[in-house]
């Protein structure tokens, strides 16, 4: 596990936006989306990258992490929808190749397997991710098993209330959603988290340098052989090896890449 602290929220969408840009160099690249407030300097960049011709989605296939079940259709705060508005819609993305959870399917147990074999079969080449004020990853929440593929999920009140500020009260907040699993998101060839400001410090240095443990689902990282964790000075304040974090990044090789 690499963490780089970046001086701000622009370097480190900087640093994601490497990243991304890294996968779709591949042939047939698969990216993996994040929702939430963390990844939105990191679309800015993206886009403005693309506008710049400096990257191309042409080739791509995108692919979500979770979405709210029972919204009603083409609700603002669906996760398709946001990606489409944050993202998807400014770049040269085929829309036709976004790919999201089903929630609206009759049997979503199925569906939900259907997507987990998808994202199998595609093959994720960078997936973007957050973390919870609890530590939750996607829409994985504390107890989530490490070994879970893409299910439905309840809501803590604590998500609930923190996602409150998208709709206009608490109780337009779905209480179920549907999210890749921790194993599921492990399958992705790199994982990038982004976290930025002084409420993501507790859960970065818990996910980052406390125990793995299904208590903190974002933990789920150490366990895989390529993640980077981008963080601003502000979510890095807890972390008891930030020296070590920089040294290593000021004499990173140029060759090496996230
Ligand atoms: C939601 C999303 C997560 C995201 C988290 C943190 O619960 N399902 O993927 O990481 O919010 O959001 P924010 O980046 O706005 O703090």
């Amino acid at each position: 596990m690499e963490v780089v602290i970046a001086e701000d929220e622009d370097a480190v969408a900087r640093l994601a936006a490497d990243a991304v840009a890294a996968a779709l160099r591949r042939p047939a690249p698969v990216i993996g989306l994040a929702t939430g407030s963390s990844p939105l300097p990191t679309y800015r960049e993206l886009i403005a990258r693309c506008r710049a011709d400096a990257l191309s989605f042409r080739a791509a296939r995108a692919v979500t992490l979770d979405e709210y079940v029972g919204l009603p259709p083409g609700h603002p705060q669906s996760y398709r929808a946001v990606i489409r508005r944050e993202l998807v819609d400014h770049v040269d993305l085929d829309p036709d190749h976004l790919f999201t959870p089903d929630v609206r399917a009759d049997d979503i147990a199925a569906a939900c397997a259907d997507y987990d074999r998808l994202l199998t079969d595609l093959g994720v080449d960078v997936q973007l991710l957050g973390i919870g004020a609890d530590g939750h990853l996607a829409f994985n929440e504390p107890g989530s098993s490490l070994g879970s593929r893409t299910r439905v999920k309840t809501l803590t009140d604590r998500t609930r209330h923190d996602n409150a500020r998208f709709f206009a009260s608490v109780d337009e907040v779905p209480r179920h959603v549907v999210t890749q699993g921790l194993a599921t998101i492990r399958g992705a060839g790199h994982l990038v988290m982004v976290a930025t400001g002084a409420t993501k410090a507790g859960p970065v240095a818990a996910a980052v340098e406390g125990p793995v443990t299904a208590s903190c689902p974002a933990s789920v990282l150490q366990l895989h052989p390529h993640v980077s964790v981008l963080v601003d000075e502000a979510a890095a304040t807890e972390l008891r090896l930030a020296d070590y974090y920089r040294e290593t990044f000021r004499h990173k090789p140029g060759w090496q890449g996230l």
